[in-house]
């Protein structure tokens, strides 16, 4: 399925794979803030495989969920099935896509025959890959890998709020993986300041600007 595929029909994909709502916001969200950005940038780059990237990027996410937490709980009080129907399913995900986020990610992907551009940039947009994001001229990659960070569970942020709860979210006591968090951190500010260079205005990315964004 080629990058034009999936933006016309990713409801359904959502909707055939059963997406967690909550992961099919934020990736609607990621998706539409990558396309305020690219029209922001004066580099050349393929906006389709972006959005398409974006829309597709954490399909494999449930399997890491706890729907115990306080977030998950609060992205359920408006769900018609509830917590017992969405455990069931993230058990399924885990047995059919595997118990890793990125693994369930890539199967998911390749079940849905996605094209290669399309799943490479999903690939390197992710947070391991961000020196290599930062240090290479692939502007589809540090774009996408830049809105993934500007949204937050309940809409778009800024980065250093984004890192925050992140911070907060993942925080361990483990001195090294900390140092490790960091230095991420440090990244995609770098990442920001690269993209700003050549045209991102990082204060007119709100959740306003990206409401008139068609995908
Ligand atoms: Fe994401």
């Amino acid at each position: 399925m080629n990058a034009q595929d999936v933006i016309l029909t990713y409801s359904k994909i959502y909707e055939t794979i059963n997406i967690f709502p909550f992961i099919q916001l934020h990736q609607l969200r990621v998706a539409k803030v990558a396309k305020l950005i690219s029209g922001m940038v004066t580099k050349e780059t393929n906006v389709n495989n972006i959005v398409a990237a974006g829309l597709l990027h954490d399909m494999g996410n449930i399997v890491k969920i706890n729907f115990d937490s306080p977030l998950a709980k609060e992205s359920l009080r408006f769900d018609e099935h509830g917590v017992d129907y969405w455990n069931g399913i993230k058990e399924e995900h885990i047995k059919e896509y595997g118990e890793w986020s990125h693994t369930a990610t890539e199967n998911i992907l390749k079940k849905l025959e996605i094209e290669k551009p399309v799943v490479d940039l999903i690939n390197l947009a992710s947070w391991q890959h961000i020196q290599e994001v930062i240090d290479g001229d692939d502007w589809n990659a540090k774009i996408l890998a830049y809105a993934d960070y500007r949204v937050m569970p309940h809409g778009v942020s800024s980065l250093s709020d984004r890192l925050d709860d992140l911070k907060k979210r993942y925080h361990t006591d483990d001195k090294e993986a900390e140092e490790e968090a960091k230095k991420v951190h440090d990244s995609y500010f770098k990442l920001e300041e690269q993209l700003v260079k050549f045209g991102l205005k990082p204060d007119e990315i709100t959740d306003e600007s990206i409401t008139f964004i068609e995908i």
